[in-house]
């Protein structure tokens, strides 16, 4: 499974991207919010840091315009990956722009159908946000898996289902089973991953007899 971080955080995405793990990176308005930040310079930045896929979602609701700002957002750098929102007008932005070989990916992805509508649209990604089904009550996993099994059921589609609004190193294991291609994953869940107290206790030991030798590599 490909590992994107899902944030607009540069300084962040420049340490995780230091560790090799990094495929990609996923934004949103939201996010780019949150960075306090212009959206054309933060993208610019992080394709300058990030050779995979990096997203950047489209704001207008109508396809003339959504065409009009991913010409926009394509001239950053030849990674920029276009985000479209799961509408009518998306999905033919979608058309539009893949049939021009850009890599679109689907945002705002909530139900099976949905997923399939974007993969014939021809969408490079589909997003399913599992976290948001979760805080419904609904088993925002369970979408992954139907997803995966209506993909496989035709060749045909070549669409990445990319697991979205991912909350927990659970959700991370869980897509990984389930046959995700990508996970995008906030840096602080990320951060967690590699984390197991049996780790930090063998480091410990390992150090404390390591001391015991009185020895030095260096
Ligand atoms: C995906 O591309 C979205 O940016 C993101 O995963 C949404 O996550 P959230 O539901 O935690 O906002």
């Amino acid at each position: 499974m490909k590992f994107f971080v899902d944030t607009a955080d540069v300084a962040e995405i420049k340490d995780l991207a230091a560790t090799g793990v990094l495929d990609g990176v996923t934004t949103n308005p939201s996010l780019i919010a949150k960075s306090g930040r212009k959206f054309l310079d933060v993208i610019a930045e992080i394709c300058a840091v990030v050779p995979g896929p990096v997203s950047a979602e489209v704001t207008a609701m109508d396809v003339e315009t959504m065409l009009k700002e991913a010409a926009v957002l394509r001239r950053i750098a030849p990674n920029v990956a276009i985000k479209l929102p799961l509408t009518w007008d998306g999905l033919k932005a979608c058309k539009a722009l893949s049939s021009e070989g850009v890599a679109c990916n689907v945002t705002l992805c909530f139900s099976a159908n949905q997923a399939l509508l974007a993969a014939k649209a021809g969408a490079a990604y589909i997003s399913p946000f599992i976290g948001r089904l979760d805080d419904i009550g609904e088993d925002g996993m369970q979408l992954i898996r139907d997803i995966r099994r209506i993909y496989d059921n035709y060749g045909s589609l070549k669409t990445e289902i990319l697991s979205a609004s991912i909350r927990s190193s659970e959700h991370v294991k869980q897509a990984a089973l389930a046959g995700s291609d990508v996970a995008t994953v906030p840096p602080g869940v990320l951060r967690e991953l590699v984390k197991h107290p049996l780790t930090d206790k063998g480091l410990d030991a390992f150090n404390a007899d390591w001391a015991k030798t009185g020895q030095s590599i260096l």
